[in-house]
C-alpha cells in the first residue's frame, strides 16, 4: 500500500522525507517521490526503489523547509514516473500526495479537461491538485476543504503550495494519517513508523479531519470549519514494531486488516438497487462475458483455493459451468478448449511462473483471458486481456491471508455479475448483493474476541497430523485451512471433502489424529454431522466451527469454534478467517516465525 510522509520546520526536508520513506519500504511500492519547497518547488519522482530516488534527488540539490513524500502501489494506471506522486497542478502551485482511490475522479478530470487543465498522469491523484487549483485564491486550506467537499472515495492526502508557504494541509478519509511535532519541526505520515525517530507522542486524524500543519503546531477542522480536539497518544514501539503497526507479526496484522482489505476489495463496485456488480476492469468485454460458455480458473496454491471457491459462486448465481486447474497441471495438459470459453487467471503476485506460462499457453488460442490480481502492473495484470484488481494492498507474511478473502470477494462480485447477465432476479441479487456488504462486519465479529480459537489451537498444538473437512463451500476452505496450518506450524495436514473421508483416509483416523470440520448451518449440515460421528465412532477428536445457533453441536464435541451466522457463499471467507487464526497460534506456541515459514518463498517466480 501507498505511503505518506510530510515535513515543515525549520531543517531542510529531503532527508526527512528520503528517511520516511524508506521506513515505510516494507508496505510495499513500485515507485516514489518527493517535492520540497524552497524559493521554488522542486519535484523528483522514480520507478523501482527508494535508492534510485536519493541517487536522483542528489543530483537535483532539493532544499527548502517544506516537503512532501509518497511511496506508490499502483491503483490507477500504470508503474510509471508519470503516475508516481506527488502530483501537481497547471501553475505547478500545487503539490499533492495521496492514498486511497477518488470514486468520481472521471467525472470530475473530464469537468477540468473542458475548463482548459491540462493533465500528465492516469492517476485519480492528479484530478486533486487540479480541483484544488481550481479553488485556490491564495488560501490554501479553504481551497483543500472546497476540493473536499466534490470528491468522492477514500483519502489521506497531504498538500503543499508555493503560493502559501510555511504549511502543509492534510485530510483523512478512510485512509490514515498521523502528526508528530517535536523542537525541529512537525511531521505527517501514513503510518507512526515513517516519524516514530523523532518523537513517540502521535496524534492520529480521524475521518472527515483536515490539518493545517505548521512548523511548531497544527490546527484539526473539519470541512465546515468546526474546529476538532485530538487527543495526543504515545506509543511504545521501536521501529520494527511500528511497521507492524503494533502487532507482533506481519501475519495477524493483515488477518486483522481483513475487514478493511474486504471493503476495499469492493468499494465501488457493488450497485445495491441493480442487485449487481460494476467491475470497471470487465467493461471493455461484457459483451464476451454474457456469451461466455464455460469459464475455466486456474492458478496456485491459496489462489486455486479460492478458485474452487469461485466455481461453487460461479455455477450457483450464473449456471455458468466452471473448471478449476493447478496451473503447474494445465501448463502440460493436453487442452481442449471450447469456443467461448473464458479463462480467468488468479494470482495476488501477478508473477508465479506456472500461472504465468499457463497464460500464455492459454494465449496462443483465440479465447478471452480474465486476470484476477493483487499486484498493479504485473505480469500476469498486463498479459491478460482485462480484469479486475483485488486492492487488498500488499501482503508481506509469506502465507497468504487477505489476498485469498479478498480473491473469493472478486471472484463473488464476479459471479453475481455473471448472474445479472442472465438469470439471477433482481431480488436475488440484492440480497447477494447486501450480503457481501455485511462480509466486513462478519469477519470484524471473528476478531473482535478469538480467545476460542487461541484456546482451541493451545490445546491441540502438539498433534502431529490433522485432517480438514467440508462439503460444497466448506471443501475449499478445508483445502486452505490445511495449507495454512502445514506452511506455517510443519504439521502435517490433509483438506478432504467431507464426503470422501470413507473412500480410503478415514483408515488413519485414531485419537492422535484429530479432524477440524465444517458444520455451519446450512444445506450440507446434516450430512456433515454424519461425518463428525463416524469419525467419533473411530476415537477420532474433533473440532468443529459452528454456527451458534446450532446447539446440538456441543454433544458433538467440546472442541467448538463459533463463527456468524451467515448465507452459505460468504461461509468460505468466515471459516478461513478462523483457520488462520488456528494456524497462527499453533504457530506461534510452538515457537516457529509464521512470517518466514522455511522453504517458502512470497512470490513463486520460478518452475
Ligand atoms: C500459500 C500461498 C501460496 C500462493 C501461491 C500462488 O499461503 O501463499 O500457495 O497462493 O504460491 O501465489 P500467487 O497468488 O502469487 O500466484
Amino acid at each position: 500500500m501507498c505511503g505518506i510522509v510530510g515535513y515543515v520546520g525549520e531543517n531542510n526536508a529531503t532527508p526527512f522525507l528520503l528517511k520516511g520513506l524508506k521506513r515505510l519500504e516494507y508496505r510495499g511500492y513500485d515507485s516514489s517521490g518527493i517535492a520540497v519547497l524552497g524559493e521554488e518547488i522542486g519535484c523528483v519522482k522514480e520507478v523501482g526503489k527508494i535508492e534510485k530516488l536519493e541517487e536522483e534527488v542528489s543530483k537535483n540539490e532539493l532544499k527548502g523547509s517544506i516537503g512532501i513524500g509518497h511511496s506508490r502501489w499502483a491503483t490507477h494506471g500504470g508503474v510509471t514516473e508519470e503516475n508516481a506522486h506527488p502530483h501537481w497542478d497547471c501553475e505547478k502551485n500545487i503539490f499533492v500526495v495521496h492514498n486511497g482511490i477518488v470514486e468520481n475522479y472521471k467525472e470530475i478530470k473530464n469537468k477540468l479537461i473542458k475548463r482548459g487543465h491540462k493533465f500528465v498522469s492516469d492517476t485519480d491523484t492528479e484530478v486533486i491538485a487540479h480541483l484544488i487549483e481550481h479553488f485556490f485564491k491564495g488560501d490554501l486550506e479553504s481551497a483543500v476543504k472546497k476540493a473536499l467537499r466534490i470528491i468522492k472515495g477514500t483519502y489521506g492526502l497531504v498538500v503543499i503550495a508555493k503560493k502559501d508557504p510555511g504549511k502543509m494541509v492534510a485530510a483523512r478519509m478512510f485512509s490514515p494519517l498521523v502528526i508528530s511535532v517535536n523542537d525541529k519541526g512537525s511531521f505527517v505520515a501514513s503510518d507512526p513508523s515513517a516519524i516514530i525517530t523523532h518523537s513517540k507522542k502521535m496524534i492520529f486524524l480521524e475521518d472527515g479531519d483536515v490539518a493545517v500543519i505548521q512548523k511548531d503546531n497544527f490546527v484539526i477542522s473539519d470541512i465546515k470549519e468546526k474546529i476538532k480536539e485530538r487527543e495526543e497518544v504515545t506509543l511504545d514501539w521501536d521501529i520494527e514494531d511500528s511497521q507492524k503497526n503494533g502487532y507482533p507479526h506481519f501475519m495477524i496484522k493483515e488477518i486483522a486488516e481483513q475487514p478493511e482489505s474486504i471493503t476495499n476489495s469492493m468499494r465501488g463496485r457493488i450497485v445495491l438497487e441493480e442487485g449487481s456488480a460494476k467491475l470497471g476492469g470487465l467493461e471493455l468485454v461484457e459483451e464476451e462475458l454474457k456469451n461466455t460458455k464455460k469459464i475455466s480458473i486456474i492458478a496456485c496454491g491459496t489462489s486455486y483455493y479460492a478458485g474452487i471457491t469461485g466455481k461453487y459462486l460461479i455455477e450457483e448465481f450464473s449456471g455458468v459451468p466452471v473448471e478449476v486447474s493447478l496451473a503447474s497441471e494445465f501448463r502440460y495438459r493436453k487442452k481442449v478448449i471450447e469456443k467461448d470459453e473464458t479463462f480467468i487467471f488468479i494470482s495476488q503476485s501477478g508473477e508465479t511462473a506456472d500461472t504465468l506460462a499457463a497464460l500464455q499457453e492459454v494465449k496462443k488460442k483465440d479465447v478471452l483471458t480474465l486476470g484476477i490480481v493483487n499486484a498493479v502492473g504485473s505480469s500476469i495484470a498486463r498479459e491478460t486481456d482485462a480484469g479486475v484488481y483485488n486492492h487488498a494492498g500488499p501482503e508481506i507474511g509469506v502465507a497468504s491471508t487477505k489476498a485469498f478473502t479478498s480473491q473469493v470477494v472478486v471472484l463473488s462480485l464476479i459471479a453475481l455479475f455473471l448472474g445479472r447477465q442472465r438469470n439471477l432476479s433482481l431480488e436475488e441479487g440484492k440480497e447477494v448483493a447486501n450480503t457481501l456488504l455485511s462480509l466486513p462486519s462478519l469477519v470484524s465479529e471473528i476478531l473482535k474476541d478469538d480467545s476460542e480459537i487461541k484456546e482451541v489451537a493451545e490445546k491441540y498444538k502438539d498433534f502431529k497430523n490433522f485432517f480438514f473437512i467440508g462439503r460444497r463451500y466448506g471443501y475449499p476452505a478445508s483445502l486452505e485451512g490445511s495449507l495454512k496450518l502445514k506452511e506455517i506450524s510443519y504439521i502435517h495436514s490433509e483438506g478432504y471433502p467431507a464426503g470422501e473421508l470413507k473412500h480410503g483416509p478415514i483408515a488413519l483416523i485414531d485419537e492422535s489424529f484429530p479432524t477440524v470440520a465444517i458444520c455451519l448451518s446450512n444445506s450440507v449440515y446434516e450430512k456433515m454431522v454424519s461425518n463428525v460421528e463416524e469419525i467419533k465412532a473411530r476415537n477420532g477428536r474433533v473440532i468443529v466451527l459452528a454456527n451458534r445457533d446450532k446447539k446440538d453441536v456441543k454433544e458433538l464435541t467440546e472442541d467448538v469454534i463459533y463463527l456468524p451466522t451467515a448465507p452459505e457463499f460468504v461461509s468460505p471467507v468466515l471459516a478461513v478467517v478462523c483457520f488462520q487464526l488456528f494456524s497462527y497460534y499453533v504457530s506461534v506456541s510452538l515457537g516457529r516465525d509464521p512470517d518466514k515459514p522455511r522453504n517458502l518463498a512470497k512470490s513463486v517466480t520460478v518452475e
